[in-house]
């Protein structure tokens, strides 16, 4: 069995008279330590199918098994505890928290576990060194450049050792430098990490940077 696997996943949403289903039956395997590419256009369910694999939202129909667990058996509760402790997120607009320093972002996974600042400090800040903002641990996020931000959105997705992180076009909003750059970072990461990644993206040469490209079509891998 793959670290990931996806069977028959299905997703549909309610619209004002009718159901409409958005992913028609995903089989997909994911190994441990692997970069996987999702590509697909506008609208395939991309995004959806991300939301799924990280536990923010249950399929329709079939199911997801992450590391020999069944999503579908586990409570809500469950649910956020592993999303919490065995998860990274990394998204197109960063999303940091403009009130908290960088190094209060990178750690923020953490304060939501109940963990205090000083027993994550030295992974947090260690982490935030190794992606080159040793410098910048006091700044708040508008003080930051866009991949200076996405950089502190990475370490944040790592300060809790996930398994698997899950990135929706983390280049997206980059400049081609700075996209290259965040590439390069997630490329070593999984490497040194032995974790698993899933990144969406609409840029081509970002999506060769993965180990395998995987391609959404009409609610189907293709
Ligand atoms: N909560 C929701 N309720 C209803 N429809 C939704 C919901 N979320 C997504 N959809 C619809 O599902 C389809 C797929 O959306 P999704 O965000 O997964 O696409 P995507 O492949 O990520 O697209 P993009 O490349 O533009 O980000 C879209 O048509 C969208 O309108
Ligand atoms: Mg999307």
């Amino acid at each position: 069995m793959s670290f990931i696997e996806a069977r028959q996943l299905r997703k549909s949403y309610a619209s004002a008279d009718h159901e409409v289903e958005i992913l028609k039956g995903i089989n997909l395997g994911i190994e441990k330590g692997e970069f996987i590419s999702l590509m697909g256009p506008s609208g395939a369910g991309k995004s959806t199918l991300l939301q799924l694999l990280g536990a923010l939202d249950r399929p329709s129909a079939g199911e997801i098994i992450i590391d020999g667990k069944d999503l579908s058996r586990m409570s809500d509760k469950e649910l956020t505890l592993f999303r919490r402790r065995r998860l990274g997120f990394i998204f197109q607009f960063f999303n940091l928290m403009p009130t908290l320093n960088v190094l209060e972002n990178a750690a923020l996974p953490c304060f939501l576990d109940g963990k205090s600042l000083s027993s994550v400090r030295g992974f947090a800040t260690e982490t935030l060194e190794r992606l080159g903002l040793g410098h910048r641990l006091d700044h708040r996020p508008h003080q930051l450049s866009g991949g200076e931000m996405q950089r502190v959105a990475i370490a944040r997705a790592l300060v809790n050792k996930p398994s698997l992180i899950l990135a929706d076009e983390p280049t997206g909003n980059l400049d081609s430098k700075n996209g290259a750059e965040v590439l390069s970072i997630l490329k070593n990461l999984v490497k040194d990490f032995n974790v698993t990644l899933v990144m969406v993206t609409h840029d081509k040469s970002a999506a060769e940077v993965a180990d395998r490209k995987v391609q959404l079509l009409d609610g189907v891998v293709v």
